[in-house]
């Protein structure tokens, strides 16, 4: 295995032959001495419940390169995890660097007009899922931007329950936690009230144990008899991930959208899609729900927005933007939101998304890394289903296929620590194994990371530990 000093790397010459070569070297253990003595200064203040992948990898990192990441000890290693989908660009896209270097030693404070919000404006508009949905307002968390969505929401139908879905996830702010689809919001109620979850169609763990299309979506069916019985007839919006990101990057059949935009037509609510891992070409397609066609009246939008820099936002029609008193002056706004930097970096970020046609690379990459993926169902006995779209993979790890009962949380821990000790970030300490690399991923590096994943599950199935429960 080639060694690559760490002064080394951080030469010209060392970056751009990183950037050609995204690959794995070695030269300590993960994490080595200097990632353990940096986390152990850390640990002394910082307070806990970090992000899993962070917390979990125990590495500090020095410097990243495409989908590289280079530690403190000079470890170079591939990033399948992408910051959770906020790594569109890949680290230090020169675009984004470039971008940002330049913006902040002009401005970088203040909600003023610049000449980079408009071309962002501008830029997300010509993207827009449908013409309509083109008046853009940005914020910095995706909570604020879902929080801004639900306020909106209000505003323009004069309502107030929301539907949400199981497994759904949305952020950690009050509002957001209240539309969480899982048992992660215990111990933090009272809620906002109004709330109603309802099915996904997470196929693979079927609640009814049906298969799609003989199921008719029911799904749908029990979602609608629930609101009939539960909602006080006062729905202002349901909000839906195209692709459900914790979860498990979880793809719905395609009719499953058009299935609940009827729904929420029926209660007279708008549908707001909650594209913020979806969207800017994560799937395949530019948003999420352009597989189906499904047209949403909000859209939030953030991760892959900035290429890394804090940037989130909503879309909306102009109709339902006048609505008060989200419309009023300072009644949409926030400090940062829309500021000089974000702005410059979201620009940035979309310009390069289209030059380098990453819309196109996931789709492309994403098929190829499904098809390898694929094979991992019959070749070992602890994969029950691959699964996703584009570059938003999900892998289902069981401990017993007829059953499908998922791998218990300490195995899908030796997978994810063993994946790290060869030198590959996936999200695998969980059964339901997350992928999504940088959209700049090419086909090379992402064979190499699959490899890697091959030997990992190589050696859990001959240890037999994946059984335990
Ligand atoms: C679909 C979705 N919506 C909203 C959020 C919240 O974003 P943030 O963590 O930036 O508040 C997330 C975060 O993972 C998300 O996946």
């Amino acid at each position: 295995m080639q060694v690559i000093e760490h002064d080394q790397v951080r030469s010209r010459d060392a970056h751009r032959a990183l950037w050609r070569d995204q690959r794995v070297h070695l030269r300590t253990a993960v994490p080595g001495p200097r990632s353990r003595e940096l986390r152990e200064r850390e640990d002394e203040h910082i307070a806990p419940g970090l992000q899993g992948y962070a917390l979990l990898s125990g590495v500090a990192i020095e410097s990243g390169f495409g989908s590289s990441l280079v530690d403190v000890d000079g470890n170079v290693l591939l990033d399948f995890i992408g910051g959770i989908g906020v790594g569109s660009l890949g680290h230090s896209h020169p675009a984004v660097v470039g971008a940002i270097t330049r913006q902040a030693a002009r401005l970088s404070v203040g909600a003023f007009t610049t000449q980079p919000r408009v071309d962002l404006a501008e830029r997300v508009a010509d993207h827009a899922p449908r013409r309509e949905l083109h008046r853009l307002q940005l914020y910095t968390s995706g909570a604020e931007a879902v929080e801004s969505a639900l306020r909106l929401a209000k505003s323009a139908t004069g309502k107030h329950e929301v539907v949400s879905f199981w497994g759904g996830f949305h952020g950690k702010t009050l509002g957001a936690m209240s539309l969480l689809g899982s048992s992660a919001k215990s111990g933090v109620g009272p809620l906002a009230p109004g709330g109603h979850q309802i099915p996904y169609a997470d196929c693979y763990r079927c609640p009814m144990s049906l298969r799609h299309p003989s199921c008719g979506l029911a799904c749908v069916e029990i979602g609608r008899k629930q609101l009939k019985a539960a909602s006080g007839g006062s729905i202002a919006a349901f909000i839906v991930e195209p692709v459900q990101g914790t979860a498990g990057n979880v793809a719905p059949p395609d009719d499953f959208l058009p299935a609940i935009r009827d729904l929420a037509n029926e209660h007279g609510a708008l549908l707001i899609a909650d594209e913020m891992i979806t969207g800017f070409g994560r799937t395949g397609r530019y948003w999420g729900v352009d597989h189906s066609g499904a047209m949403p009246d909000i859209v939030t939008l953030g991760k892959a927005f900035g290429g890394g820099f804090p940037l989130t936002g909503i879309l909306t029609t102009d109709a339902i933007a006048r609505a008060a008193p989200w419309s009023n002056a300072s009644g949409s706004s926030s400090s940062y939101g829309g500021n000089p930097l974000g702005a410059a970096a979201g620009a940035a970020t979309l310009a390069a998304i289209d030059s380098e046609g990453l819309v196109e690379n996931a789709g492309r990459v994403g098929a190829a890394m499904l098809r390898e993926l694929e094979a991992f169902v019959d070749d070992y006995p602890f994969v029950g289903h691959v699964g996703g779209r584009g570059l938003m993979l999900g892998i289902d790890l069981v401990r017993d296929k007829a059953t499908r009962a998922p791998l218990s949380a300490s195995s899908s821990l030796r997978i994810f620590k063993e994946s790290l000790r060869r030198g590959l970030l996936t999200m695998s300490y969980a059964p339901r194994l997350r992928l999504q690399p940088a959209l700049t991923i090419d086909s090379a590096t992402a064979a190499n990371g699959i490899a890697i994943l091959r030997e990992v599950f190589d050696w859990a199935k001959a240890d037999g530990f994946w059984r335990d429960a």
